[in-house]
């Protein structure tokens, strides 16, 4: 791919078909998201608002290191505050399926608060060739992001969704975002779901439980840098195990499991081989540093017949 061509391209559509008008767009960190925002900024400047929406499910610092890696591209980033409102939603749902419709409808909710009180007419949104694919078998839901978000596109409200990467798959993209600027820990960046931890909490959700998982995908991202691998995090089981504390009493705690694997699309997967100092150092620092964490495991299950990630 000529990415220089790819990106001049696309600046010139989008300049194009947004003329004199407000844009907005939402940005995750993640490289499709990034992307487009790059390439938005550059064709729009200000007239392009990116709004991060800080759901309380994000890994350690997340929404601020988003917001400061695009400072010095000149991209202001505006955090919005509804992480009360995705607990409250979670509040007590353990059932998977479940779980996923509600982070999901409150995200649209939100994201249908902020596009509406905006000024904007276009929506620029980061959907790429797979998340087509993926939508089609029911593991993402990207399509009528209008209608999802509470805008009836047929009402006469002239609101227009663009989306400017949706010829590429994840490889291009990584090009386009090195090819924009973007930093290589945005443009290399690991896949990381949309409903973020709430994937990587059994049981029930809340800032407690989210909070132990946080630090445990942390350990489990720092431990593992470097090593060529899909995906590497760590989830947060529902059950409990007993554990000895320091001064030798016993404690029914929280069980950590580490994932780490292989994997070319998300479609299938296989667990990496870990080698046995890393794997112990991650127990070290989980079962150390964590106070609630009495016990650490490694998932050794391919995908099929598990998935990725745990919900
Ligand atoms: P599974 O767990 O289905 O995951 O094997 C396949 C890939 O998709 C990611 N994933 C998600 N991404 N929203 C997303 O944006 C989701 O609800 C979701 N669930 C899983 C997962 O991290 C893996 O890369």
């Amino acid at each position: 791919m000529d990415v220089e061509k790819f990106i001049e391209e696309k600046v010139a559509q989008i300049k194009e078909t947004v003329g004199q008008d407000k844009a907005i767009n939402a940005l995750s960190g993640g490289v499709d998201s990034s992307v487009v925002t790059a390439l938005g900024h550059r064709a729009l400047g200000d007239q392009l608002e990116t709004v991060f929406l800080d759901d309380g499910l994000m890994r350690e610092k997340e929404p601020e290191s988003v917001a400061a890696a695009f400072e010095p591209l000149g991209i202001r980033v505006r955090i919005v505050e509804v992480k009360d409102r995705f607990f409250s939603t979670l509040k007590g749902i353990e059932d998977p399926e479940e779980k996923r419709k509600a982070f999901r409808d409150m995200f649209y909710t939100c994201l249908g608060e902020v596009v509406k009180a905006s000024d904007a007419r276009f929506l620029l949104q980061g959907t790429i060739k797979a998340d087509i694919m993926e939508t089609q078998k029911g593991v993402k839901t990207q399509h009528n992001i209008l209608e999802q978000i509470g805008i009836d596109p047929e009402a006469g409200y002239g609101f227009k969704v663009i989306e400017p990467l949706i010829e590429l798959f994840k490889p291009g993209v990584r090009q386009v975002a090195t090819g924009l600027g973007l930093p290589e820990e945005i443009a290399q960046r690991m896949p990381f779901p949309g409903p973020g931890l709430a994937t990587r909490c059994l049981g029930e959700v809340n800032p407690e439980r989210i909070e132990i998982v946080r630090k445990a995908v942390k350990i489990v991202e720092e431990e593992t840098k470097g090593i060529p691998a899909f995906q590497c995090f760590a989830a947060l089981l529902k059950d409990r195990a007993t554990g000895l504390k320091a001064d030798g009493s016993r404690e029914f705690g929280h069980m950590i499991v580490v994932r780490c694997v292989e994997s070319e699309d998300a479609l299938t997967a296989e667990p990496v081989h870990l080698p046995w100092d890393v794997l112990r150092k991650i127990e070290k620092r989980i079962a150390g540093e964590i106070a609630e964490v009495s016990r650490v495991l490694y998932d050794l299950t391919p995908k099929p017949p598990a998935t990725i990630e745990y919900i």
